[in-house]
């Protein structure tokens, strides 16, 4: 295709392009609608669990109580990590970030089940179970190990969230507190063709094992613009301090064409949904176990933004409320982006079977903007031309 072709249909982050069928997930960005597999995030973040809706992502319906029990069950049996896991996890560096732990770590998985035998659907259940069950247990290992203790063993008596919180806090968790955990990883398990699914879609398409696909969209949802803008957002309510600087904070970072963390989404020109529920567990949060102080700076800052960026279509994304729950929740805030992660393995995983379903490799073109064909030369005529 030549240049001139190409630059018609070139658009830049590929908004807007589609670039798969695909039934998991839909979000209307202008109604501030989510659905996955058709059931509302509203409802699902009310009545469901993050494993019954893991399975809703991943196999397509909601589970019968046989088919959840064995899920639930199977999840539970495969929650320890190997010794050598753990090991692993004590040589890297207590000072390195957790989410990059977390990548190293999800793809090490691939080298204990490595028969990639992506066809048959066993090794495919297995997979999916085992990384649903070791991610949460890898990100509270290296938490405990880079405060310098051993890593603790999963309980086989609390659920899938109960048994996270304890595994990082060491202490059994309030059960309201733990719902409110639950029903975060919900509103987080999958949102269509963002970055990091985006990322699994390509690397599943290569046919590699499903470790390796996690890994993938583990790095990619580390980065500031994506699952890592949840660190960011607590650092600039605290810069701002106090409700009333709020003002001064947006007009100043508008002024420098600064980014406001936790604004702005590609896919809603209104509130997203998540946030606005995220928001409503955090006041649920925080009638029971008391206020932090920051909420009121980010209901000013939403109230300000309201005035100068809502009219571009601006408004808080999912990241926004969050960081302020799982502070609450006494979770690290380098941790944010991992506990992202657990709750988004479901959508990748279930994005990975959808691509399998009907794979053709991702391999799109570009448009060359380098220098045409020359010819090479002699490091000596290069020094003399450079003058070296
Ligand atoms: N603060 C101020 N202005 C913004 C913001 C924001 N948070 N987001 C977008 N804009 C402005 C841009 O400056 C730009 O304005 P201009 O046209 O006058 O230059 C316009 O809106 C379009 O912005 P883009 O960056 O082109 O929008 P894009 O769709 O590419 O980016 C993104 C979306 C990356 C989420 C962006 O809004 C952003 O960087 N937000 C802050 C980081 C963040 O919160 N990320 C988490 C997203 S949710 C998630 O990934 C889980």
């Amino acid at each position: 295709m030549s240049n001139e072709a190409s630059e018609i249909i070139f658009r830049p982050g590929l908004e807007g392009v589609p670039v798969t069928h695909s039934s998991i997930c839909d979000i209307d960005g202008l109604k501030g609608k989510l659905s996955y597999r058709g059931y509302s995030i509203e409802e699902l973040a009310a009545h469901s669990t993050f494993l019954e809706t893991a399975y809703l992502l991943i196999w397509g319906e909601l589970p019968t109580e046989e088919q959840l029990n064995d899920f639930q069950a199977e999840v539970q049996m495969h929650r320890r990590v190997s010794f050598r896991v753990r090991d692993m996890l004590k040589c890297f560096p207590a000072t390195g970030h957790p989410m990059d732990a977390l990548q190293s770590s999800a793809a090490s998985l691939g080298l204990f089940y490595s028969r990639r035998a992506i066809d048959n659907p066993e090794y495919v259940y297995d997979a999916v179970i085992r990384l649903i069950a070791k991610i949460p247990t890898m990100v509270a290992a290296f938490q405990l190990i880079r405060k310098g203790q051993d890593p603790i063993q999963p309980r086989d008596d609390l659920a899938y969230s109960a048994n996270f919180l304890y595994m990082l806090t060491e202490r059994e968790p309030d059960p309201i507190a733990a719902r409110i955990f639950d029903r975060c990883l919900i509103l987080h398990a999958e949102h269509s063709l963002n970055a990091s699914t985006f990322s699994a879609r390509v690397t599943a398409s290569t046919l590699t094992d499903p470790y390796a696909v996690v890994a993938s969209a583990v790095g990619t949802l580390a980065g500031p613009l994506h699952g890592g803008a949840n660190e960011d957002v607590l650092a600039m309510l605290e810069e701002i301090a106090a409700p009333d600087k709020a003002s001064l904070y947006l007009e100043q970072a508008i002024a420098k064409k600064q980014k406001i963390m936790g604004f702005g989404h590609r896919e809603y020109r209104v509130k997203d949904p998540r946030a606005t529920i995220l928001q409503g567990l955090a006041e649920e949060l925080f009638a029971r176990f008391g206020k932090d102080q920051m909420y009121d700076v980010a209901i000013a800052l939403e109230r300000e933004a309201s005035s100068c960026l809502a009219s571009k279509g601006i408004y808080p994304n999912v990241d926004f409320y969050s960081g302020l729950v799982y502070r609450k929740l006494g979770i690290p805030r380098d941790l944010f982006t991992p506990v992202f992660a657990i709750s988004r393995v479901a959508g990748w995983l279930a994005h990975w079977r959808e691509q399998l379903g009907a794979n053709r490799i991702f391999r799109p073109s570009q448009i060359y903007t380098g220098k045409k064909i020359r010819s090479w030369r002699p490091i000596e005529e290069r020094n003399i031309e450079m003058g070296a």
